[in-house]
């Protein structure tokens, strides 16, 4: 397919959550991603900086095709190893005790609200509940995220929270 025909088809079938796009990718290799139309680029953008280690790594892409052989997705109600293990890793290399884990930006910062309003209200004083954001800032998509949003464009659409 091409840039245009996967547009129109993502056009016609998802929500348009994210405004119009130019380009479909279609394939990556370190720093370069290439479009549906053959064009190449060089990948500034990183998933917005979410995962900056590069595209295909042939050792990261043996490790997702091997667990993908022995199991999919089974919810957080049960433990997993591979998850125990990367929190391990990550809480050796970091600074904290342990890890929260979920699937996107704005889940991260409303753990991060929910957790510093818990922590202040049992440790330091239950009336100071109160999370500053800056303007211009962003934040995420979710009801809390959009709030704590210092942009018009999300907080107009939002004005009905308000009833
Ligand atoms: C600074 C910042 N916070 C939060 C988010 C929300 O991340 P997600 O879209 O994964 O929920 C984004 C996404 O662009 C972001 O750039």
């Amino acid at each position: 397919m091409t840039n245009a025909e996967i547009k129109e088809m993502a056009t016609k079938y998802i929500i348009n959550t994210y405004g119009e796009r130019q380009i479909a990718l279609v394939k990556g290799e370190g720093a370069y991603v290439w479009d549906a139309d053959g064009k190449k680029y060089l990948d500034f953008v990183a998933g917005i900086s979410t995962v900056n280690i590069g595209h295909c790594h042939p050792n990261l892409a043996k490790a997702i095709a091997e667990q993908a052989q022995k199991l999919i997705h089974v919810s957080n109600l049960y433990y997993i190893e591979p998850q125990a293990r990367l929190a391990k890793r990550i809480i050796e290399l970091s600074f904290a005790d342990k890890c929260f884990f979920c699937n996107s930006g704005a889940e991260a910062n409303e753990a991060a609200i929910k957790i510093a309003r818990k922590y202040t209200k049992e440790k330091i004083n239950p009336n100071k509940y109160e999370i500053i954001t800056m303007y211009k800032s962003f934040h995420g998509r979710t009801m809390t995220t959009i709030t704590a949003t210092g942009q018009e464009k999300y907080t107009r659409e939002n004005r009905w929270r308000a009833f």
